[in-house]
């Protein structure tokens, strides 16, 4: 058991002091909504016929693979009408309680990417010399390393058909695919992630978040703000905190500059058995895992496949993230899955 001074000497030790830097060209420009909006609707239509071209004629050339039933038309709907859907009954409980415990093992064991917030924000260069109860006690989330190849039974949850057509239907063209099993610890207060974002104004972003464990408000849900995907004028208007010149929240957009546009009581929290699925663009307004109350004692790690589709950019670099999957694994794949084998590297 970690003492209580350990777990206040490691928080001190990657306390981040935010700086007030915003590039003061995009600090104009995202000051006026209307050609804030005007630009980044550019670049997504850049990115969405010339970077992608290929991939939507792929998608064409393939159109009977991806046909949409009436399940996955209905949330193909909702995914443009109001930017998330949400699925139940999509995989069985037995099967995600499986690769919970799988995925619970291997944390415990630190089988997990060295990367992370502080990782990536240079506040310590490696996760290697903790403990599983120190990164508990400092670090906001922890990866699974190679997730595919680990626990090969979520091959079938991130390759899930379905999942393939809504996502592919909906962007109009066949997106890179990744995977990742997150492990999120509870914060005293809202960090990184857990403060209102869109993922990108310049290419087409959406993730889907299978729950591993029931999900309510003591386990970090997600919440999304409806119809705030499209970078139409109105999603412009709030202003990161960066831009205003306030320096505590990571840059991220704070709840009452959301509140003005976008009323408390449209946004959505994705409460829900394991299980349940909840596919978001998130180049809407998103935050999580955010805990009911931060700073209820009762709080608990959320645990979550996240499965990422990306468009490729016009403007800004590329990057595959070329993860493993066991090729004994992938020879019995429908012809639609095989397609998005391409993202990974066979082992
Ligand atoms: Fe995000």
């Amino acid at each position: 058991m970690l003492s209580q001074d350990r777990k206040e000497e490691l928080k001190k030790a990657v306390k981040y002091n935010p700086k007030s830097t915003p590039n003061p060209i995009l600090k104009v420009i995202r000051s006026i909504p209307s050609i804030y909006s005007v630009i980044c609707r550019v670049e997504r239509y850049l990115s969405k016929k010339i970077a992608n071209k290929e991939n939507k004629k792929f998608l064409e050339e393939n159109i009977n693979l991806f046909k949409p039933n009436k399940f996955e038309k209905t949330h193909i709907d909702n995914l443009k009408k109001q930017g998330y859907t949400v699925i139940e009954n999509l995989f069985n409980d037995e099967l995600i309680d499986l690769i919970d415990e799988k995925a619970n093992k291997l944390f415990k064991e630190l089988n997990i990417n060295d990367s992370g917030y502080n990782v990536s924000h240079g506040r310590i260069p490696t996760l290697k010399n903790f403990t599983y109860e120190e990164l508990e006690a400092f670090e906001q989330n922890i990866t699974l390393k190679d997730p595919l190849v680990n626990i090969t039974e979520i091959i079938e949850v991130c390759f899930n058909e379905s999942i393939l057509k809504i996502v592919s239907n909906y962007l109009g063209y066949i997106p890179s695919h990744s995977s990742i099993i997150m492990r999120n610890f509870p914060q005293d207060e809202p960090v990184e992630a857990s403060n209102f974002h869109k993922d990108s104004d310049e290419r087409d972003v959406v993730q889907v978040f299978i729950h591993l464990i029931d999900i309510d408000g003591t386990r970090g849900p997600l919440t999304y703000v409806p119809n705030s995907h499209r970078h139409d004028s109105k999603s412009c208007i709030p202003r990161t905190n960066f831009d205003l010149g306030i320096n505590e929240i990571y840059g991220r957009v704070s709840d009452s500059e959301v509140e003005k546009i976008y009323p408390k009581k449209d946004w959505v929290t994705f409460y829900g058995k394991k299980a349940t699925v909840a596919i978001a663009d998130v180049n809407g307004f998103h935050k999580g895992p955010n805990w009911d109350d931060f700073k209820d004692k009762n709080n608990k790690y959320r645990d979550t496949i996240r499965v990422n589709f990306r468009g490729l950019s016009f403007r800004k670099q590329n990057v595959t993230n070329n993860q493993k999957i066991p090729k004994k694994n992938t020879e019995q794949m429908s012809k639609l899955q095989k397609i998005f084998l391409k993202f990974y590297i066979e082992v």
